[in-house]
């Protein structure tokens, strides 16, 4: 039987479909650290992770490695380079998160937006004595412009929610979409600077990669109307989260819906001292259906992957597939 690593905790019955095919070494406790997780992956042929580094230290010292599995669309943590070196098929899990996601960034959009979880602290701690004109007004979400960054499946799906909204499109891409879909979404193809000058509410929904580090920095947030909420579902390190303290804390913006952080779950404790941000712990996939779809998916594509199944030798989801040929 080949040999396969779960580096975290995943759902049992994948675990247990995971054990029809290989011999599982299923981390069932906290994360594992870095070490562990190369020590546990140094005589595996397979792994599923969901978000472990794979570089090529760990990849260098799993000489049996052929497939990892990642539970979740973004792959920032594969070294795609040290993969195709060694050899090593990755696979992701698209699609199956895509409504999912952009239901969350709305949810975090519109809470930034309309001050939710804000005036929701603010009940909590006994502080509502009275109904007042001027209580926590915020910024209209129907009728304004949604800016997107980051026109991929996710992004998609958001500028469709848009419609119901009577909401303006704009976005921002590497390259344009097909005319039919900008066409579909009555989305407007925009430069970066002239969208963050022109939206009212800004969603990131970009991969994380050096290209797109600090997509949103200090001049791009100058860029943004007062006016404005940014919301990041995207990955820690699109956004610069030390400017962006900084322009919530002068009110540059209005505010801010943040699910993803640098260095998360360390992420800048700065951000606990605002009012106008609305934090989250990384949550965008989170439904029970979704994560469960992203976990099967993860392992269909170890089980394909090694060669064993119904879809033996061709997973569903490779992102490097050369390495499958020959
Ligand atoms: C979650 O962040 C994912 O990339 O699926």
């Amino acid at each position: 039987m080949k040999k396969v690593l779960v580096a975290r905790p995943t759902f049992p019955d994948v675990i247990e479909r995971l054990k029809q095919y290989f011999d599982v070494d299923a981390n069932l406790g906290d994360v594992l650290s870095q070490d562990e997780f190369a020590r546990r992956l140094a005589d595996r042929d397979g792994a599923f992770t969901a978000g472990e580094w794979v570089g090529e230290k760990e990849l260098a010292g799993a000489p049996n490695l052929k497939v990892v599995a990642n539970m979740a669309v973004g792959y920032n943590n594969f070294d795609m380079h040290a993969f195709d070196a060694h050899k090593v098929l990755g696979t992701n899990t698209p699609n199956v998160l895509n409504e999912t996601t952009a239901d969350f960034g709305w949810a975090l959009m519109m809470a930034a937006a309309r001050r939710v979880t804000e005036s929701e602290h603010y009940l909590r701690a006994g502080k509502w004595q009275k109904w007042s004109f001027d209580s926590f007004l915020g910024t209209d979400v129907y009728g304004s412009t949604l800016g997107v960054i980051g026109m991929g499946r996710i992004g998609q799906a958001l500028a469709r929610r848009a419609a119901g909204f009577g909401m303006r499109v704009m976005y921002h891409n590497r390259s344009r979409v097909a005319p039919e879909i900008e066409t579909e979404l009555n989305a407007e193809y925009a430069s970066k600077e002239d969208l963050l000058k022109r939206a009212d509410h800004v969603v990131l929904v970009v991969p994380y990669s050096k290209e797109s580090h600090h997509t949103i920095g200090a001049a791009e947030l100058a860029l943004m109307k007062p006016s404005a909420t940014l919301t990041n579902i995207a990955r820690g390190g699109i956004v610069d989260d030390a400017a962006l303290i900084v322009a919530l804390r002068e009110k540059r913006i209005a505010a801010a819906g943040i699910d993803v952080f640098e260095g998360e779950p360390n992420f800048n404790r700065d951000f606990l001292a605002l009012n106008n941000v609305v934090l989250t712990p990384h949550i965008a996939s989170a439904t029970e259906s979704t994560r469960r779809a992203m976990a099967n998916l993860a392992a269909d594509n170890l089980i394909a992957g090694l060669g064993e199944g119904p879809r033996a030798g061709n997973p569903p989801n490779p992102i490097n597939p050369d390495v499958l040929k020959k």
